[in-house]
């Protein structure tokens, strides 16, 4: 059969050949023909709904299993009770919010609505798609348009004429190109036949619009786990692999910047990768297509069909994916990839944020240490973890004794502090010297107790935590700031000494100003016990710590 090919991408201008373009393809409909018409979704494979011999060769056109419903597509709501029973009024407010638009809405059939098209159930998909094109060619026709997405089934949807032409050249009459789809997804199916209303297939349009309106509604097993044995999805369609390139898939879900980062060490020589815009440097030397910046998924939508198509013709042995997360039109992006990969999915697990804690002497890290334990974190005091090593890390003993002398040890083998003093104090070199050695053994110490703990947060607490390179461990750094006359106050409380003393102590070290320029967010502690202290600190770092989440989801970090 010879595929008549209907340029319809350039709707201005050229009015009067429009008309008989449209006229021409609604003929084909008119008279029982199969005919691709492009939706703001994705293309469709339309038939005359009404005609169930037209409908019948819908399913031999894609190879289509006989037990999946078509949707029918429609002009406008005022078409519904043509075909629809008891049409509910969360039917019409539905469609006042969002048709023309990506939702389809399961309804009660009327028996007009032949068998063949609902697959034998007494409900019917009905859409009204935002495409000028379609809407034109079907008040034309003047019957609904019965139309499944246009590929061959079991392979990605058809979001160009050109795709189409790929898998129905040949076999059906005609092919509508009225330019690339817009939304790039397929419709949301939402089932108006039971209450609470459910979410049978997420597609373009969100589930957060739909909460909007609907208030309450539940989601189908099918759209976010495989089905078992012998379960039944309501949407049918939902229980056959989809969507899939001929290597196998795999998704990761979870924070971009880690997904890609364990894609990378999953890799073998033949693997290609699906990756957001950003990381695409990483994995040089293999064939990669990319869905989009990590935020823009409206991009990603309208490539991930495109992406899954390209990677059917290139001969990678499995095909590594990353995967947004669920808000917005990520539940049907991820939806898509993870139906490609059969449900195939690894979920990366969050590392944890690491701050960095630093500040004079009274001004309350220990406070704020406490509060990071309060929020289930682990509190790391560098020194204590120094002074730890000292006694047990045989790498650290060596280094001191050889730089500065078996003498720095005595005789029963602790760190004689006294004697290294004298060497180093004074000494801005070998003091250097000295800080070089503690801080190559103490950074990667405490990148294994991060490593190691099993929580979301830990905190460094390090005077010296820019000059220690220990910053570069971490997500955030904190200066932790108070006033000199409140700080003179509390290390005098703290560890009974006098006013003079406490002065020069303070005085001695860097002040808040330093501390400020160096650090990315401050902590100001001007309240008067430790415990207020604790409290303020405990709502800074959860507040910090949302923003860094979001950041990091965001693929800010
Ligand atoms: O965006 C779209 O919806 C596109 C464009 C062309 O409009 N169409 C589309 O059709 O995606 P299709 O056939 O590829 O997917 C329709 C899905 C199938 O999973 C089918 O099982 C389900 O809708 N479906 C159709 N009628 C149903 C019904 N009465 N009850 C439950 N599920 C139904
Ligand atoms: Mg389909």
């Amino acid at each position: 059969m010879e595929t008549k090919f209907i340029d319809l991408t350039n709707i201005k201008g050229q009015q009067r050949i429009v008309e008989e373009k449209i006229e021409m393809a609604a003929n084909i409909i008119r008279t029982g023909g199969l005919l691709a018409i492009p939706t703001e979704t994705v293309y469709g494979l339309g038939a005359n709904a009404l005609d169930p011999e037209a409908v019948r060769r819908i399913f031999e056109a894609k190879g289509r299993p006989q037990d999946n419903p078509l949707i029918i597509h429609v002009p406008s709501a005022q078409w519904l009770p043509r075909f629809c029973e008891d049409v509910p009024p969360l039917a019409y407010t539905l469609a006042r919010n969002f048709w023309p638009g990506p939702l389809t809405m399961i309804l009660k059939r009327k028996s007009i609505v032949p068998d063949v098209t609902t697959a034998g159930l007494d409900s019917v998909g009905v859409r009204c798609p935002a495409h000028a094109v379609t809407q034109a060619i079907i008040r034309y026709a003047g019957v609904p348009i019965a139309a499944p997405s246009a590929n061959t089934s079991g392979r990605p949807s058809c979001t160009t004429a050109e795709d189409v032409m790929e898998d129905m050249s040949g076999k059906i009459e005609g092919i509508v190109d009225g330019g690339p789809c817009t939304v790039g997804v397929e419709s949301t199916i939402v089932d108006l036949t039971v209450m609470p209303p459910r979410l049978l297939r997420p597609g373009g349009l969100p589930l957060e619009d739909l909460q909007r309106v609907l208030g309450e509604i539940d989601v189908d097993k099918a759209v976010t786990a495989p089905l078992e044995e012998g379960e039944q999805p309501k949407a049918p369609g939902m229980k056959y692999r989809h969507y899939a390139p001929k290597a196998p898939v795999t998704v990761f879900t979870g924070n971009p910047r880690r997904t890609a980062q364990t894609m990378v060490q999953r890799m073998t020589a033949g693997s290609g990768v699906i990756c957001f815009d950003e990381f695409e440097s990483l994995f040089q030397g293999h064939e990669t297509h990319l869905l989009g910046p990590v935020n823009d998924k409206e991009v990603q939508a309208q490539r991930v069909f495109d992406v899954l198509r390209t990677f059917d013709e290139s001969s990678v042995t499995e095909i590594l994916a990353q995967c947004p997360d669920n808000r917005g039109l990520g539940l049907a992006i991820g939806n898509r990839l993870k139906k490609a990969a059969g449900f195939h999915v690894v979920e990366v697990e969050e590392e944890s944020i690491v701050l960095g804690l630093t500040g004079g002497t009274g001004a309350g890290k220990t406070s704020a240490l406490k509060a990071i334990e309060d929020l289930g974190g682990l509190a790391l005091d560098c020194d204590a973890v120094y002074y730890e090593l000292l006694n047990t890390d045989a790498g650290l003993r060596a280094a001191i004794a050889e730089a500065f002398g078996a003498e720095v040890f005595n005789s029963n083998g602790t760190l004689n502090r006294k004697a290294l003093g004298e060497l180093v104090f004074g000494d801005s070199d070998r003091l250097d010297q000295l800080n070089d050695i503690v801080f190559r053994f103490l950074r990667p110490e405490l990148e294994r107790r991060i490593a190691a703990f099993q929580g979301k947060l830990c905190a460094l607490d390090a005077v010296n935590l820019f000059e220690s390179g220990i910053d570069k461990l971490c997500d955030c750094t904190v200066a932790v700031t108070s006033p000199i006359e409140m700080r003179v106050r509390r290390i005098m409380e703290r560890d009974g000494i006098d006013e003079k003393y406490a002065r020069l102590r303070v005085s001695a070290q860097q002040q808040d100003d330093y501390y400020r320029d160096k650090c990315d967010r401050e902590l100001s502690n001007t309240v008067d016990t430790p415990k207020a202290f604790r409290e303020t600190a405990k709502e800074f770092f959860d507040r910090l710590i949302g923003q860094i989440k979001e950041d990091k989801a965001n693929g800010r970090r």
